[in-house]
């Protein structure tokens, strides 16, 4: 689709060059702790196999953050790449979002750490949580901000250091998760290419399927919730992965029917990356060939916030994705949260 073809869509959830103004990605950067954790590495932790977690999950390794690496180190590293690859410096932020569920502290807001951390002392900062589907979010608000004209240049940001919030005696979480940071930044271009829609979802009904009970008001930490486990991630797998797949089907359908468009005309579907299996059904459901869907969680895991950033990066940096390509994103996480976007690159 090119500019001369722009699409003017019916429904007006899509969103194109409106009012002459147009959320664009201008540039994405993303940033993988060094040490890397393998699943032959697991063996030696939890009863568990490479053998197991390839084929349950598609994970061969994950990266892991060093003790003195932080969530908002990851976060700015991938800030400061995305920055450079834009051509802008930090003073021209307006705004940085960080999603996260792994903030450096309850408060303050991981986003204002960012904020120190590379000098963009104009912008305004916070964060936001949505587990696994808060890049998505994130995308979605900061999109609200420049299409009504609020802002013209936004830091958006999915960084996790999950490492911290793992129970490592747990197989049946402790293999399936990495840290990273991925981070996009979003401009106004008028008549540009940018992002055309985005669908976010929630239901508060299936919250106990995964999360992290301890550390707030229902469970403040105290020497029992240590004991009882509850700052460890949890998480009910099976479950959670039954309604990974029909949330994801139904957000990915749900953006490409508001834009009136056919899973065929999309250049590169980039899941969540959760698990191989839920990749691949989803990807069938949708009627995507193989070759559309793009995979990178056998070298990181699931790294929440970060996952879709990380794989968007990957993506256009081995030149997936051209400009004026159609880009879907579809995410699923805990709340339950689900979202799905896509853009014109
Ligand atoms: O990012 C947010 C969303 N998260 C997700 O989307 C994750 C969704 N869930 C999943 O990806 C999958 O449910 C898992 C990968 C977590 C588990 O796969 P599964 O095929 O659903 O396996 P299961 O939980 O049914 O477990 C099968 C067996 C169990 O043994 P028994 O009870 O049948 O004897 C588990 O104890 O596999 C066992 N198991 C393991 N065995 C070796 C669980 N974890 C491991 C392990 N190594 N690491």
């Amino acid at each position: 689709m090119s500019e001369s073809t722009a699409v003017k869509f019916k429904n007006p959830r899509a969103r194109y060059n409106f009012l002459g103004r147009t959320c664009s990605i201008a540039s994405v950067g993303s940033y993988v702790p060094k040490k890397v954790l393998t699943n032959a590495d697991l063996e030696k932790l939890v009863d568990t196999s490479d053998e197991w977690i390839l084929t349950r999950t598609g994970i061969r390794e994950r990266r892991i953050a060093a003790k003195d690496e932080f969530t908002s180190d990851l976060a700015a590293k991938a800030a400061t790449k995305a920055m450079a690859k834009a051509g802008i410096t930090p003073d021209k932020i307006d705004l940085i979002i960080v999603a996260t569920v792994t903030p450096d502290m309850p408060f303050p807001a991981t986003a204002c750490l960012v904020q120190q951390k590379i000098g963009a002392s104009r912008a305004a900062a916070f964060d936001i949580e949505a587990a696994c589907s808060g890049f998505i979010y994130a995308l979605e608000i900061g999109q609200q901000f420049i299409m009504s004209r609020t802002y013209d240049t936004v830091l958006v940001i999915g960084a996790e250091k999950l490492s911290s919030i793992v129970n490592w005696r747990d197989r049946n979480t402790c293999v399936l998760f990495g840290d990273g940071a991925g981070a996009a930044i979003l401009q106004n271009r008028p008549n540009s290419h940018g992002l055309l829609t985005a669908v976010m979802g929630a239901d508060g009904s299936k919250a106990d399927l995964l999360g992290l009970p301890g550390g707030g008001s229902r469970h403040p930490a105290s020497i029992e919730s240590v004991k009882a486990g509850l700052h460890y991630l949890q998480m009910d797998g099976p479950e959670t992965y039954k309604n990974a797949i029909e949330a994801m089907y139904n957000a990915a359908r749900e953006a490409l029917a508001r834009c009136e468009l056919d899973v065929s005309q999309i250049k590169c579907i980039i899941p969540h990356q959760a698990n191989r299996r839920i990749i691949d059904a989803v990807a069938k459901r949708l009627g995507a060939r193989p070759d559309q869907v793009f995979v990178n969680l056998d070298k990181y895991g699931n790294t929440s916030a970060a996952s879709v950033a990380i794989a968007l990066d990957e993506a256009v940096e081995s030149g997936r994705i051209k400009r004026g390509d159609l880009v879907l994103l579809v995410v699923f996480g805990a709340g339950l949260t689900w979202g799905a976007a896509v853009i014109e690159w």
